[in-house]
Parts: structure tokens; C-alpha cells; sequence
């Protein structure tokens, strides 16, 4: 058992990136001097996760020049648009004096909302729980312990959950990438499907509750995050198991009244078509989804578990 690696750090003038594009294979820091540096990590998920891609759009702001810092807040933004905490992060390093000291401040203060996000979760875990999550929300995607996959973790070490369930996450494996390897390195069971395994898993009685991540909440409570977790929503709404989304309060978007107000990605469909699909085929390539807020059971967040929405 050990403790994982931050997702970033900053070293000799520049922010460097714990690239889990390389992840579980080669643990490579990717050195980012300049925002666009940042912004190419961001877009190319070198750095993913909702809070992990704000605290590094944060010191990318913190690495442009004085007279360079609204162009590059504007650049910083444009490169993933789902994640509310990418421009709500941004906007803090933007208005502040010193944009290092803050993204420095960002980057604390998520590790503490994702303490206090677990520490309220894990009590919501019954004991002896299977729990089935979908793409990656431990410390490497938020700092901290992570949100869905801390509250997990957190639960594994107060003896309640029996085995972490985690959806491989298609097209780009965050789960069975990145779940799978903290899961591993922190001594939590952890069973991989593909999928669409889930279904058969809680119809056999296998699956306790769910535990998912956020990219952006809506104040009604909609909730979007990686492809695919709307379907487990729905899944779980079917087989009366409990549907939990744990977030920081950085996730939620205020000016977003419903999930029609939340932009939805569209990545490059080649990441869908490499794994063989014939030359010249199209496809689809939403990389999140938004899930209403009526299939969700309760948000937790660091302020503790909300039944009914709005959110703060
Ligand atoms: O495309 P990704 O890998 O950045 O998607 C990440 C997710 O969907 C996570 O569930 C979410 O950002 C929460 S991370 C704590």
C-alpha cells in the first residue's frame, strides 16, 4: 500500500504534469513553461479530471506574461468545455495579483474539499458494499484523495466497502488505466468490466450503489459527467440501487439552471475509430453526458451530503 503521487507540481519556473496519457506504463512528468504548454496538456488529457485540469489552467494563467494573461485565460478555457471548474479556476488565477499564489491557493483548497467530500461520503457506503464507478475521479484527477474514487477509498479504510467495481471507461480507459492502477497502488479491491457488464453485474445482485464523479453540475442538480454515466444512472434507477455524485463545490456551475445549459465535448472521433474500425467508417465521439438530476439519489459535496437540490 502507498500514497499516490499529486497530479502536478511545480518545479524551476514551470508546472509540471504527471502525464496519464503515459499512466499505468511510464510515470513521465511532462514540463509545461508556457500556458500553451498547459493548454496543450489540458486538451490532450496529460492532465484530466474536473478539479485537476482548473488547478492547472490556474498556473497556466500564472505562466503568462502580465500583458499575455487574458488571451491566455481565454486559450485556457478553450481547451476542454464541460468542466466547470477549468474557467471557475482560471477566472481566480485572472483577477488575483499573484496568479501563482493562487493557483497555489486552488490547488489546496480542492485537496481539502476532496478530504471533507470523502469523509462525509464514505459514511453513505453501508458495509460489506460493491461499488460500481465509471472513469477515473481518484487523487490524480483532483488532488487530494480524489472525489467519487476517494469517498471509496476512504470507505475501503473504515472496513465498510468490500470491492471497488470499475467501468473500463470507452473510448480512452480511464478507468481500467487509471482507476485500476490507484485502486492497486492503495491496496483497495477492485474488480474491471467493460461497460457493458454493468447491467448484468446489478442484475445478479453484484453492485451495492454507485459512485460517480462530476464535470458540471447545474444548480438543479442535472449532473454531467464521463459518457456513460448516464446510462448507469438509469441502470440503477432499474435495479433500486442508489446513485451518488461526489463533486467539489468548484463543480457547480451557478449560472447553469439546468443540464440544457451544460456544453458537452465532442472529441476527435478517431479516438472511437483506432481501435479497428474499417478505414473511412464515422463516428460519434461525446465525452460526457448529463445525467437528470432526478436519478440521482444525493450529491456529496464538501459541505456534506444534498438530498434535494438546488445545489449551493
Ligand atoms: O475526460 P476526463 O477523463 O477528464 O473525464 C473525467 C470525468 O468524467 C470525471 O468523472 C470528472 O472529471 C471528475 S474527476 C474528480
Amino acid at each position: 500500500v502507498s500514497e499516490l503521487p499529486a497530479p502536478l507540481r511545480w518545479r524551476d519556473g514551470a508546472l509540471e504534469i504527471l502525464d496519464q496519457r503515459r499512466l499505468p506504463g511510464a510515470e513521465v512528468w511532462l514540463r509545461c513553461a508556457t500556458w500553451r504548454d498547459v493548454a496543450e496538456a489540458v486538451r490532450t488529457l496529460a492532465v484530466r479530471g474536473a478539479p485537476a485540469i482548473g488547478i492547472a489552467a490556474a498556473y497556466g494563467v500564472a505562466l503568462a506574461a502580465p500583458g499575455e494573461r487574458s488571451v491566455a485565460a481565454a486559450g485556457l478555457k478553450a481547451a476542454r468545455p464541460t468542466a466547470v471548474n477549468l474557467a471557475w479556476a482560471v477566472d481566480r488565477a485572472l483577477a488575483a495579483a499573484d496568479p501563482l499564489r493562487e493557483a497555489e491557493a486552488v490547488a489546496a483548497e480542492e485537496a481539502a474539499r476532496c478530504e471533507a467530500i470523502a469523509a462525509a461520503g464514505a459514511a453513505l457506503v453501508p458495509a460489506g458494499a460493491r461499488a460500481l464507478t465509471i472513469c477515473h475521479t481518484g487523487a490524480l484527477a483532483a488532488g487530494g484523495p480524489g472525489t467519487a474514487l476517494g469517498v471509496l477509498v476512504r470507505a475501503h479504510r473504515e472496513g465498510r466497502l468490500r470491492e471497488v467495481v470499475a467501468c473500463e471507461t470507452r473510448p480512452l480507459l480511464q478507468g481500467a488505466r487509471l482507476t485500476m492502477w490507484e485502486c492497486m497502488r492503495l491496496g483497495v479491491p477492485a474488480r474491471l468490466i467493460v461497460d457493458g457488464a454493468a447491467a448484468l453485474l446489478m442484475r445478479r445482485g453484484e453492485v451495492d450503489l454507485v459512485m460517480a464523479g462530476a464535470d458540471r453540475i447545474a444548480v438543479n442538480g442535472d449532473t454531467a459527467n464521463k459518457i456513460g454515466t448516464y446510462a448507469l444512472a438509469v441502470l440503477a434507477r432499474h435495479h433500486g440501487l442508489p446513485f451518488y455524485v461526489a463533486a467539489p463545490g468548484s463543480t457547480v456551475d451557478p449560472a447553469a439552471a439546468d443540464g440544457g445549459a451544460i456544453p458537452v465535448e465532442e472529441r476527435d472521433p478517431d479516438e472511437v475509430l483506432r481501435i479497428g474500425a474499417p478505414a473511412g467508417a464515422r463516428a460519434s465521439n461525446p465525452a460526457f453526458d448529463v445525467t437528470p438530476a432526478e436519478l440521482i439519489t444525493a450529491w456529496i459535496t464538501e459541505r456534506g451530503v444534498v438530498r434535494t437540490p438546488p445545489l449551493p
